[in-house]
């Protein structure tokens, strides 16, 4: 026994990370060193008596790891914002602190949040595969050939344009806020969001901030629903918010608005989804997570509908955010682990 701190990293997350958790003499660090994900049965054999383990989302932090590693336990660091893959109820109850990487990845998804409402209006999905397969020449442009909802405010030139555009978001938090800092450069004029608690407070502060909007309400599921040319699923995941999006909500929807989720698979329902771009009661969607995620065939009645644009949950995977995520995990864990303040720590 070396009288260190054992630390399970269960995948290479970088030099830079890395470094940090090596820098640190009262902690013995063990590495699963390929780019793979670890196998379990590696993890469930080294976990025994370590102090903390570093996880990537998806990887099921449960009673079985935590029994694995014994009462040694001290802290979990998740390298993801969204902790679901958590059993928290069983960490609270063994005094096991949880730390995760907010913030850091905040932009990038509301990068990709905002790319996917526009790729979605703008059927990129279907027109991309036409160039890519060679088929251009088969559809010359005619007038109203692609066209789809514009997701901007055009100006007084155009007449036919509209004038009013109101974003909706399922969750107010820091990505969805962050994702409305764009949209104002698009002319976004009325918001409409959900929240747990009231919110009258953020509308004022949300109108104060941008004066070109025209109006912020904290609204219901169903008035969002009907209310809103773009719908963005920005909710945590889990139990809570499992089907949020349904046949009853998707029914509601504006025929020519677009749904984004760049939140959990889990909160839109993907076979009413797939109904919904069938029948024609939305115009298109852009997903970034789909529910079952990452066993999704080809064949899946979603990834046939040609206005679902399906990316593989790359929202936060710039490398300067991927950077930042690792290395707060790393801070995390070494901060867990001596018994400190963790740069971000879940409340459990
Ligand atoms: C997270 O960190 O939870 C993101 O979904 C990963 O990109």
């Amino acid at each position: 026994m070396s009288g260190k701190s054992k630390v399970v990293v269960i995948r290479h997350i970088g030099d830079e990370a890395l470094g940090i958790i090596q820098a640190n003499p009262n902690i013995d660090l063990v590495l699963w060193k390929e780019d793979t994900q670890a196998p379990r049965s590696w993890i469930l054999e080294n976990i025994k008596g370590a102090s903390g383990i570093l996880v990537v989302m998806g990887e099921p932090v449960t009673r079985e790891l935590v029994d694995a590693a014994g009462p040694s336990l001290k802290v979990v660091s998740t390298m993801s914002v969204g902790y679901e893959h958590v059993d928290q109820p069983l960490l609270a109850q063994h005094k096991i602190r949880l730390g995760f990487t907010p913030d850091v990845l905040t932009e990038a998804v509301a990068d990709i949040t905002v790319m996917l409402a526009f790729m979605a209006s703008r059927n990129v999905g279907e027109t991309l595969a036409i160039v890519q397969e060679g088929k251009w020449s088969t559809v010359p442009w005619s007038p109203f050939l692609f066209t789809g909802p514009q997701l901007s405010i055009s100006g007084p030139s155009n007449p036919s344009a509209r004038t009013r555009l109101t974003a909706g978001f399922l969750g107010f938090g820091r990505i969805a806020q962050a994702t409305l800092h764009r949209l104002i450069a698009f002319g976004v004029t009325d918001v409409l969001f959900t929240a747990r608690s009231d919110s009258s407070k953020v509308s004022q502060e949300i109108l104060d901030k941008y004066p070109t909007l025209h109006s912020v309400k904290q609204a219901s599921n169903d008035e969002l629903a009907a209310g809103s040319d773009v719908v963005f699923v920005l909710t945590p995941g889990g139990k809570e918010t499992y089907h949020l999006v349904g046949e009853e909500f998707l029914k509601k929807m504006k025929s020519n608005a677009v749904l984004v989720n760049t939140a959990r698979g889990t909160c839109v329902d993907s076979d009413a989804l797939a109904k919904a771009l069938k029948e024609k009661w939305i115009w298109a969607a852009g997903l970034d997570v789909v529910e079952g995620e990452p066993n999704i065939s080809a064949d899946h009645p979603l990834v046939k509908e040609p206005r679902a644009v399906i990316l593989p949950h790359i929202g936060s995977a710039t490398t300067e955010t991927r950077v930042g995520m690792a290395t707060r995990a790393a801070r995390n864990i070494v901060a867990g682990v001596l018994g400190e303040k963790m740069e971000a720590e879940v409340d459990l």
